[in-house]
């Protein structure tokens, strides 16, 4: 087959977060199929990139005291550790705040006006006249026009589920400042996706067959006229709103002084950008020959494009993203590929005493081995958007008794007698031992079209039970017997051989999914990086391997244990208990890794009067506190200390707010931050909770430095 020439991509992540285990998830997906591609001796270009802008992304970086470019620009700092830690082989990473994000989008935008598909509407919109600036839905709160309950989201009501328009709001305020928000008008820029242009050209490109049906079957009651929860009718493919008003944090439109491009504007036009931050660098150059430029590159009816994304943002890519492509004249992506989400233990929300689900730092600085991960994920990964569970015991099933009890095993088997007995050297493959490799040449066929089409279970699925297969060969020729029988060197010998062939074939299938443990193979065979083609030859009589080493240890469950523990307790986990003196484990938990005085600025800690205090109905643990933060307005919080205080007790109180905290739904109301309180981590060894309480002078409002 002649050498392809791919151009791949993950979504781009919002630069104001570590990653997620379902980042990384998406991340090993796309890095097991570009690995497969490139094994298969195609050019490559997988390149990913912050996604930089959006009001969030601005609010959090002045929150944090930050200019929005400083906050991004610390948050991109913190990937390499995960991209490193996972494997993954990204060839370029930037950011949609480079230069070429800038002119790429400044320039689709001017050819889509072109091609006469943005028009200009007046819309009214809530106005923060504190903060001076227009509100993005989710920062505008105030009581549901349906049910009454308050402090609700400007679009949705978490109690009643009913769905509306910011306006609908009863007394609404911002969620910025507090302030009551007014409505004004402003110019907004549209893409007008319900040109008869568009809707014809998306049709078609969505409904061609490149799609995976679920996928395509989603997109196409977008096309239609449809009611939507509230009970309006939507007319199908509406315009899309384009432009946001300063201040934002996002790339200018050209000749609209003070007018932004929304952030999902310049999103996708970020794959581009890493791209040709990549030509400009000189990677496809160097790596592939390719000497063109990214606009030649881009033009080439041999380059294909392919995007791996999750789910929850399937309209982006399906529909905005080839129509601004193919309107502003590009070539559109040839396709994209939608995962589910990725839960954990059964999708059991991680209460805080449990830890908060698979944190994958923690997973690599416990030492567990990052291509467990790969594999685990890997077994269960097919080309459907379906979401998967990563599940501790079965993880550890498959990881232990399929990829070190049936493929490792299969080179530890043979390799120590090749080395003592044979003097490291291979020999003749026997008949029956020919037949056997000959039926694991064979199942690349299967597999290769498995990769491709990202049936990653299938794949793997196929691998072992070609392990089975050679395991049972071995316990029909128990070398280990052979080993101790006159004259009987040569048949081990041969018998190891087809073993360590054999593992080689295999390894050359699981490769991309095990990348790392593949290089220790190919070490230890003494071969160069194997590639699918690889398997129609043999390593051959008289070929010299080196010394076998443990290849993959297995999973002990006190890692999976501590994986799942809580931060603290996991911090000190490593630290063996009895060297360290009860007396200096202050409150009976090690002190946490340290941390920044940026990373402490993040918390905003505010003095906070306790207006009113009331048991709970139905909780025995917990107290609903009213309280003044200075804010203009009361918050409602609950915390577990009914069993300490009375409500009683604390009305009048001065206490410590965790002011930004991000309200959680409980089962009796949203919580709206979090009261400090001190206790002893083993609550039967020392019970109590004590309420912080400030030295008189402080008032609501102050915050903590
Ligand atoms: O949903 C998200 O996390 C977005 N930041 C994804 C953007 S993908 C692409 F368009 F940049
Ligand atoms: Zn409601």
């Amino acid at each position: 087959m002649s050498q392809r020439r791919l151009f791949v991509t993950t979504a781009l992540p919002y630069a104001n977060g570590n990653f997620h285990i379902g980042h990384i998830m998406e991340y090993i997906q796309a890095d097991i199929w570009v690995r497969f591609q490139r094994m298969q001796g195609h050019a490559v270009n997988f390149v990913g990139a912050d996604d930089a802008h959006g009001a969030p992304i601005m609010i959090a970086a002045e929150k944090a005291g930050k200019t929005p470019q400083q906050f991004v620009a610390d948050i991109a700092a913190g990937r390499k550790p995960y991209l490193d830690g996972f494997h993954i082989s990204f060839d370029n990473w930037h950011s949609t705040d480079g230069p070429e994000n800038h002119q790429l989008a400044q320039q689709i935008y001017l050819d889509l006006k072109k091609a006469g598909l943005i028009e200009t509407k007046t819309i009214e919109q809530f106005f923060d006249p504190e903060k001076n600036m227009f509100l993005p839905d989710r920062y505008i709160k105030g009581t549901c026009p349906k049910c009454g309950t308050k402090d609700q989201y400007g679009d949705n009501c978490e109690s009643c589920g009913a769905v509306y328009a910011p306006t609908d709001l009863i007394n609404p305020y911002s969620a910025l400042s507090g302030a009551t928000p007014v409505l004004k008008s402003s110019d907004h820029f549209f893409f007008k996706l319900s040109d008869q242009r568009c809707v014809d050209f998306l049709e078609k490109w969505t409904q061609d067959g490149k799609l995976q049906p679920e996928v395509a079957n989603k997109v196409k009651e977008w096309f239609s006229v449809r009611t939507n929860p509230d009970g309006t009718q939507s007319e199908g493919l509406g315009d899309w709103d384009i432009s946001r008003d300063a201040p934002y944090f996002g790339i200018e439109i050209p000749d609209a002084p003070g007018k932004y491009f929304y952030v999902w504007l310049d999103a996708p036009v970020g794959y581009l950008a890493s791209l040709k931050n990549w030509f400009d660098k000189g990677g496809p150059k160097a790596k592939h020959g390719d000497t063109r430029s990214f606009d030649e590159y881009m033009a080439a009816p041999d380059t294909e494009q392919y995007h791996f994304i999750g789910k929850d943002i399937v309209t982006f890519h399906t529909l905005f993203w080839p129509a601004m492509l193919h309107f502003s004249g590009r070539k559109t992506p040839d396709n994209v590929f939608v995962h589910g989400f990725l839960t954990v233990n059964n999708g059991e929300k991680m209460s805080k005493s449990r830890g908060t689900g698979l944190d994958p730092l923690k997973y690599l600085g416990l030492g567990m081995n990052p291509e467990w991960l790969r594999y685990y994920l890997a077994a269960k990964l097919n080309a459907k958007n379906e979401d998967i569970d990563f599940n501790a015991d079965d993880f550890m099933a498959r990881v232990n008794s399929d990829l070190v009890g049936k493929y490792i095993n299969i080179a530890s088997r043979a390799a120590g007698f090749i080395a003592k007995r044979s003097a490291g050297k291979l020999g003749e493959v026997s008949a029956d031992g020919a037949a056997l490799l000959e039926a694991l040449r064979a199942a690349k066929e299967t597999i290769e079209p498995l990769y491709e089409s990202r049936e990653y279970a299938k794949a793997l699925r196929e691998t072992m039970l070609l392990t089975d297969r050679v395991n049972a060969y071995v316990d029909q020729n128990k070398p280990w017997e052979l080993a101790k029988q006159q004259g009987m060197d040569s048949r081990l010998q041969d018998v190891c051989t087809v073993c360590i062939e054999a593992f080689r074939l295999l390894t050359i299938y699981l490769k991309p999914v095990l990348p790392a443990l593949a290089a220790q193979v190919e070490e230890f065979l003494k071969v160069k990086p194997l590639t699918f083609s690889d398997a129609a030859s043999s390593l051959g009589n008289g070929h010299l391997i080196g010394d076998y080493k443990h290849l993959m240890q297995r999973v002990d469950i006190k890692q999976l244990e501590a994986l799942f523990e809580p931060p603290a307790q996991a911090e000190s986990a490593p630290i063996a208990t009895d060297l360290i003196a009860e007396a200096t484990v202050p409150g009976g938990e090690v002190i946490a890794p340290t941390i920044t005085i940026d990373d402490f600025a993040k918390v905003d800690l505010r003095i906070a009067k306790i207006v009113n205090c009331e048991a709970v109905e139905g909780s025995t643990k917990l107290l609903r506190l009213t309280l003044d933060a200075g804010e203009g307005r009361m918050r409602n919080v609950f915390s577990g200390i009914a069993s300490a205080y009375k409500p009683e007790d604390l009305v009048g109180k001065l206490t410590v707010l965790v002011a930004n905290l991000a309200p959680r739904k409980m089962k009796f109301g949203i919580s709206e931050g979090m009261v400090l309180a001190a206790s002893h981590a083993d609550e039967k060894a020392q019970p109590g909770i004590y309420v912080l309480e400030p030295l008189p002078g402080a008032t609501p409002g102050m915050r903590i430095h």
